[in-house]
């Protein structure tokens, strides 16, 4: 990862205690982060019995994709948005990269559709919270096939992308969106994310990586009424009550 690229940004310190102490120390090493034996009221990442999680004071947020599971059991029989969005029609297990992790429930989903699935993300905390989660869901049994389909990969996807000779079927783009930060309503999970990353100021670039790989598809997760990324007008969109999928779609 380009080191100007964690330059500016903010790594908590890491705390853990009993058994957890030793994996907290390497990962604190690794992220090159204080570790404190007691944790703090201010923002830090916690290693417990949950596993990984960011914290400040009583708000935490983890990856825990067991939250996830009614929202792929069968009883959604319409499906997440975000598959239909991504849907190739004859390819039952599509590639996809998913350019913008962050936390990975869109990546779960699709992994849960049965899409094999590229995580990049170049935050570094972001990134362990994301490796802590899919490990962990390896290990329940009705998690394990789609975290299984789950690769991480940590750094900028626009050089990833731009490395690869072989196009995925589809990449997926959800850069964090500058107005979502004046919402009242944002979550207090996004709040604590957006202590880690600020909004997105390459949107071109990204948006340029994805088109010059020229996948099946460029799936964009965006606000219902934001702007089109890079103001580039998609192919379709796929309009649900807060979110829109806008895509493009290339010819073999
Ligand atoms: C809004 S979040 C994505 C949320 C995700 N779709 C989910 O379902 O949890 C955007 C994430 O993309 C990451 N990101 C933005 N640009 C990136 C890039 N060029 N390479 C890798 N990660 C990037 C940010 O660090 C942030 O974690």
């Amino acid at each position: 990862m380009n080191t100007n690229e964690n330059k500016n940004r903010i790594i908590p310190p890491v705390t853990a205690e009993g058994e957890f102490l030793q994996e907290g120390r390497a990962l604190a090493e690794k992220l090159g982060a204080a570790f404190v034996e007691e944790k703090p009221d201010s923002l830090c990442l916690c290693l417990d019995e949950n596993g990984l999680s960011l914290a400040r004071g009583e708000t935490a947020v983890s990856v825990d994709f067991s939250k996830l599971l009614r929202r792929i059991s069968k009883s959604n029989p319409l499906g997440e948005m975000i598959v239909k969005a991504a849907r190739i029609k004859g390819k039952e297990t599509p590639s996809a990269i998913d350019a913008t992790a962050g936390l990975g429930e869109d990546s779960f989903l699709l992994a849960a559709a049965g899409f094999e699935v590229t995580l990049c993300e170049y935050n570094p905390v972001i990134c362990a919270m994301l490796q802590d989660g899919i490990e962990r869901a390896k290990g329940i049994t009705c998690l394990s096939a789609a975290a299984g389909r789950m690769t991480v990969y940590e750094g900028n996807s626009i050089e990833y992308m731009a490395s690869l000779s072989k196009a995925p079927d589809v990449v997926v783009l959800d850069p964090m969106f500058p107005e979502r930060q004046k919402s009242a309503l944002i979550k207090k999970k996004f709040q604590l994310i957006q202590q880690l990353e600020s909004p997105c100021s390459g949107e071109e670039e990204l948006l340029n990586a994805a088109v010059n790989l020229r996948p099946h598809k460029i799936v964009i997760k965006r606000p219902l009424k934001g702007a089109f990324l890079a103001g580039r007008k998609p192919d379709y969109s796929l309009a649900g009550k807060a979110i829109r999928y806008d895509c493009f779609v290339f010819a073999d």
